[in-house]
């Protein structure tokens, strides 16, 4: 589904044109350069060869897919990174922390161990390690063909967590993975590495950078005026209180598959 000429919506675990698999994050890819592309995220893992094909369908050729970069570990978000990397060829991308866990394949340091223990897995459900390519720290800018990409570090869902911020077509894109989502809803977990308090920072950052377009890792995209609904979070934790969960708001909108 294009968002915006040369910026697509692959994947999602919403009924649409662009469900892919129940466990799935949204991935988005981004023509940066005429047939050269970059990857959001990796989805589960579950439905590799249908990412294959509606990637295939957008570029004409998996290979001109240069990067897939991982906005954090969990595995909804690279669970299908190894196949991805080995079919496309493209250099894999991620913040340190999050690199050491993903190369090793932890489970219980992606937390999901606990996450198929609480249910939100199947059982069954495993993820392969992935090979690591390039780091990506906190502030850098990296040069895409003549576009320019900017590395945020965001932790607060998880620790490692990074967004990806970049100009094109008048808007002011941000690919946020699990940090903030319609509504200002954010995704505040039991686990060790959610910090409330690396949240709040967080979103005061973000608050900052007048983002026009947000490309969430579950829900919908929004393609304007964001930064309102990154507003909304700010508010909350201004007034000392905590922004509507992204569950909560999933299950209120009958879109939480889980
Ligand atoms: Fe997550």
């Amino acid at each position: 589904m294009e968002l915006i000429p040369g910026l697509y919506q692959i994947t999602g675990a919403d009924s649409g044109p662009v469900y892919s698999d129940d466990y799935d994050c949204n991935c988005y890819l981004w023509e940066y350069e005429q047939g050269e592309f970059a990857l959001f995220d990796a989805g589960a893992g579950r439905n590799v060869p249908e990412l294959l094909r509606r990637i295939d369908k957008l570029t004409g050729d998996v290979r001109r897919v240069r990067y897939l970069f991982l906005t954090h570990h969990h595995a909804d978000h690279i669970g299908g990174a190894a196949a991805l990397r080995r079919e496309t060829g493209a250099l894999t991308v991620a913040s340190a922390h999050c690199a050491h866990l993903i190369e090793a394949g932890d489970e219980q340091g992606i937390g999901l161990e606990a996450a198929r223990n609480a249910g939100g897995y199947p059982p069954d459900y495993r993820i392969e390690g992935c090979i690591i390519d390039r780091l990506a720290g906190d502030g850098e800018v990296w040069q895409l063909g003549c576009q320019k990409l900017w590395i945020l570090s965001t932790p607060g869902h998880c620790r490692g967590a990074i967004s990806f911020l970049w100009d094109m077509s008048g808007k002011r894109i941000l690919v946020s993975g699990d940090t903030v989502f319609q509504g200002g809803a954010i995704s505040l977990l039991s686990l060790p590495d959610c910090s409330l308090s690396e949240y709040k920072e967080t979103i005061a950052k973000l608050d900052t950078m007048s983002i026009d377009a947000l490309l969430p890792g579950h829900l919908g995209a929004i393609l304007k005026r964001a930064s309102g609904h990154i507003h909304k979070a700010k508010i909350e934790f201004d007034k000392l209180r905590i922004p509507i969960s992204f569950y909560h708001l999933a299950t209120i909108l009958g879109r939480n598959n889980l």
